[in-house]
Parts: C-alpha cells; sequence; structure tokens
C-alpha cells in the first residue's frame, strides 16, 4: 500500500498562483458573476484537491489555467500566475493570453487536463493512437515513426495492454481501458 506523506512545503517551488480571479459569463443579454475572488496556490510535486458542490465553480475556475472557457466567459479580474516548466524563471500571467498561439505554449505542454468524462471528451472518429500522438507531435518536436514510438511508450508506461494494437483502435466501445485513464 502507498505510503501517506505530508507534502513538505519548507523548500518546494510555487508552480501555480491565482489571486482574486474573477470570472463572469454572458448570458442572454446579462452578465452572471461565475466565479467571485478565488485564489489559490499549488507547489510542484503536490496533489491539491478543490472540493465544491455540482455548480459551484470548480470547472469553470480550473479551465481559466488553459484558456479553455466557453466563448462566452472571461477572466474579469485577478491574477494566474504560472511559474512551472519552461516559465520557472520569468513566470508568466496566463489571464492576458487571448490568441490560441499563445494558449498552445502552455496546453498539453505545461498544463494539461484529464478530462471527467472520456466518452465525450475523446473523440470517437479518431484512433487512440492519433489521439495521443496529436499531442506528442505538437509538443515534442517528433514526427512518423518516432512519434509513434513515443506514444506507444506513453501506452505502456501507463499499462496498456498491447500497446501497437491498442494504437489502431477507436476510444468509446473498444477500449475502456483508455477511457477509464481519461484519454
Ligand atoms: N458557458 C457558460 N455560460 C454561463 N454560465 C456558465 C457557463 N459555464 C458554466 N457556467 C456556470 O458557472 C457555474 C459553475 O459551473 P462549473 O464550474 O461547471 O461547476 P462545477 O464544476 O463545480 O460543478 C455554474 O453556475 C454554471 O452554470
Ligand atoms: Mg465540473
Amino acid at each position: 500500500m502507498a505510503e501517506w506523506k505530508r507534502f513538505d512545503y519548507s523548500n518546494a517551488e510555487k508552480i501555480l498562483e491565482a489571486k482574486d480571479v474573477v470570472v463572469k459569463f454572458n448570458l442572454r443579454g446579462r452578465v452572471l458573476t461565475a466565479i467571485r475572488g478565488i485564489s489559490m496556490e499549488l507547489y510542484k510535486g503536490e496533489s491539491l484537491a478543490i472540493v465544491g458542490e455540482s455548480g459551484s465553480g470548480k470547472s469553470v475556475f480550473t479551465k481559466t489555467f488553459m484558456g479553455l472557457l466557453d466563448q462566452n466567459g472571461w477572466v474579469d479580474s485577478g491574477s494566474i500566475t504560472y511559474t512551472g516548466g519552461a516559465f520557472s524563471k520569468e513566470g508568466i500571467d496566463l489571464v492576458p493570453l487571448k490568441q490560441e498561439k499563445d494558449w498552445l505554449k502552455i496546453r498539453g505542454k505545461e498544463i494539461a487536463m484529464v478530462f471527467q468524462d472520456p466518452m465525450t471528451s475523446l473523440n470517437p472518429l479518431k484512433t487512440i493512437g492519433k489521439q495521443i500522438q496529436e499531442t506528442v507531435e505538437l509538443h515534442q518536436n517528433l514526427k512518423g515513426a518516432e512519434a509513434k514510438k513515443k506514444t506507444l511508450d506513453i501506452l505502456t508506461d501507463v499499462g496498456i495492454t498491447d500497446p501497437e494494437r491498442r494504437y489502431k483502435q477507436y476510444p468509446p466501445m473498444s477500449f475502456p481501458a483508455v477511457c477509464a485513464r481519461g484519454w
């Protein structure tokens, strides 16, 4: 059984800090405030659980870290500073990022999301292999056979048996094992 250990904050490196984040939506001509000044810090290696009743704003809040708010929503005030990975020196405020090309430097590379419902978040028309390989090609500068090899390694790493066969399968029905891991 895994040993439970309290996270050691003494030398911990902060990688994400949200301060007083306010998120609003335009809804049928009215402005609705969904998040009213939420702050949090996340340290490297730390697991942080955000708990709240359905509709309290967990998804809306965390989608702001990846530029994934619905079209009618925006971060109205506050800051979200990422200081992990490639941004560990200078840091980057995620709130002003508007363009997709800027988000692509973050999303899937620095910050990723495992969606709750794999049956609707996976593309049923694309093979498992292609869906994983897309991220590998985009962010790891690999192509063709190399990208495929990396994709097979990833499948193997998470305990998927017969990765070559799984690579060619489509998500929903044929592949509950992958769906359960949220791909
Ligand atoms: N695109 C949107 N337009 C208007 N309101 C939205 C939109 N997306 C989410 N909301 C509202 O934001 C609130 C928080 O929702 P959500 O973050 O999904 O809650 P949780 O993930 O905690 O269950 C809810 O009241 C929801 O209706
Ligand atoms: Mg949610």
